[in-house]
């Protein structure tokens, strides 16, 4: 074996790892965009996914609640909440409707919003719209939140 490292020892390890992981580089960057285009739900974005969506943010829901895991704690998921309420846009209207339902002790409790049909009904479609969506670790794990 040879005791020294030369200089050209040293750039081809240079040179060489710099191609390897570009060669890494370049197939994981591949495999993400190739799998793109199993996550994209955007023909399911409509007009009233995009109010739902702006009456989420006025209404600071995520002040409360997490969306896909992002958000507070102080209220349950609603990344999945259209699949845990039987896939119905109607119950989580009655839902939101009913709040909050006073005379439980110690219970969190949801506000009332007074909301129209139409803003109702918008929101519902957004949710149903997030649940839609393909995460990378299906999250969130499971049906209850
Ligand atoms: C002040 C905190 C707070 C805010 C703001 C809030 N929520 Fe809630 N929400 C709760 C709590 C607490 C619960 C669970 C307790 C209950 O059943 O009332 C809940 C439950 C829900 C549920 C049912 C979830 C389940 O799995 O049972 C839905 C749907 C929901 N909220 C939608 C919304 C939407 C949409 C907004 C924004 C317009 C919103 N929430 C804003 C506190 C909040």
């Amino acid at each position: 074996m040879r005791e020294t490292f030369t200089k050209s020892m040293a750039r081809n390890i240079y040179y060489g790892g710099a191609a390897f992981f570009f060669l890494i580089f370049l197939a994981l960057t591949f495999d993400t965009v190739s799998g793109l285009s199993k996550t994209d739900n955007s023909q399911n974005l409509t007009g009233q996914v995009a109010e739902g969506k702006r009456l989420w943010e006025k209404n600071d829901c995520i002040g409360c609640h997490t969306l896909i895991g992002e958000g507070a704690y102080f209220a349950p998921e609603l990344g999945n909440v259209f699949t845990r309420f039987g896939g119905s846009t109607e119950a989580i209207k009655a839902f939101i409707k009913s709040r909050p339902k006073n005379g439980i002790p110690n219970r969190r409790s949801m506000p009332q919003f007074n909301f129209s049909d139409e803003e109702l009904e918008a929101i519902a479609q957004f949710l149903k719209y997030v649940d839609g969506i393909t995460t990378a670790r299906d999250w969130p794990p499971n049906k209850q939140g």
